[in-house]
């Protein structure tokens, strides 16, 4: 396939490339060029969005990119919504003008947190403007192009020390920074997702006919505080380094953006299908510490690093 990839330089767009790229011919784009294989797009701007894929002429589009911070989009609610709102309507459009399917990625935050457990069918309540906006995607996208291919991804680890905005990272960072105690939050509950087996699932799935949205998060249920003593585990740390639980008033200030108590997903259609290809959380977690930070721990997990070999 040649496959036309927008916003593809955060820390899913590192996995895609690196998984599409065995099997397809790409164009990647984002407004970041922070990679060599990386091209100037910005897909707030139709007409440039236009020219580009119009070049390129793809046989299928994924649109990827957004912003991903939740408390930037409460900030800046018309960049948000130009951003990841109204560039999935400029997807749409090229998607439909050049007849060919579109790939958006959305995510477990679109639920309002109530149920335990969300399944592909389960109605979205959006909390903010992230949310919403990125619920108006799946929506845009399901009414107005008939193939395409909607990915729920959770709370997202991957990309690395370098290009990791999420959970993980951030407790990287504070590790190496030395401290002896993560304060976690134990009130928030959800479904890591690695980008690694995200995109090899994603690319499983674009070889299918079977078009509709998909939820696509690791195995099995947890919460913030479960997956930072996980971490902590793996990098052989529980001696020196304390996790301590606290609730999301403790970092109010930080993200004050609204946030779902609970956003678990279960991989419902994909398992039905026969398509679930996504492994169990603390696997791919084992998976993502040894590949993308096995060099950066050493200084503070040495022993990690050392017996890091025996685990693969
Ligand atoms: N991260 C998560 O936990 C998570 C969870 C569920 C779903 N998702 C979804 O997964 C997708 C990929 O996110 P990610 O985790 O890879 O986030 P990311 O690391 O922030 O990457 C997103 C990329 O999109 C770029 N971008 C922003 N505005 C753009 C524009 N106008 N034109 C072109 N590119 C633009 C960003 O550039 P800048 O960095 O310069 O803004 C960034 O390189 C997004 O649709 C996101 O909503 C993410």
């Amino acid at each position: 396939m040649r496959v036309y990839l927008a916003g593809v330089g955060g820390m899913l767009g590192e996995a895609l490339h690196k998984v599409l790229a065995e099997n397809h011919e790409l164009k990647c784009t984002d407004i970041d060029v922070n990679e060599p294989w990386l091209e100037k797009c910005d897909f707030r701007d139709f007409a440039e969005y236009e020219r580009q894929v119009s070049a390129f002429e793809p046989t299928i589009l994924m649109h990827i990119g957004a912003h991903t911070s939740l408390e930037y989009c409460e900030i800046n609610p018309d960049d948000a919504y130009r951003t990841n709102a109204l560039s999935v309507e400029h997807a749409a459009t090229l998607a439909q003008a050049h007849g060919i399917p579109l790939v958006y990625i959305s995510t477990a935050g679109i639920f309002d947190g109530k149920k335990e457990l969300y399944d592909d069918w389960d109605q979205p309540g959006p909390l903010g403007v992230y949310a919403r906006a990125k619920y108006l995607g799946e929506i845009v996208v399901q009414t107005r192009v008939p193939k395409h291919y909607i990915f729920r991804a959770g709370w997202m680890m991957g990309g690395g020390p370098r290009k990791d905005k999420k959970f993980i990272n951030l407790l990287m960072k504070q590790l190496a920074k030395g401290v002896t105690e993560l304060n976690v939050v134990n009130d928030k509950l959800g479904t890591p997702t690695y980008t690694v087996d995200f995109a090899r699932n994603l690319a499983a799935m674009i070889e299918t006919p079977y078009y509709g949205l998909y939820n696509m998060v690791c195995g099995g249920e947890t919460g913030r505080l479960e997956v930072a003593q996980e971490l902590v585990q793996q990098l052989k740390l529980q001696d020196r380094v304390q996790v301590k639980p606290v609730t999301s008033d403790y970092f109010a200030q930080e993200y004050f953006a609204p946030r779902p108590a609970c956003e678990r997903l279960v991989n419902y259609k994909l398992k039905l299908r026969g398509m679930d290809l996504m492994r169990d959380w603390r696997v791919a977690l084992h998976d993502y510490v040894r590949d993308y930070f096995s060099d950066y721990v050493k200084p503070f997990a040495p022993q990690y690093a050392s017996e890091a070999k025996d685990l693969r």
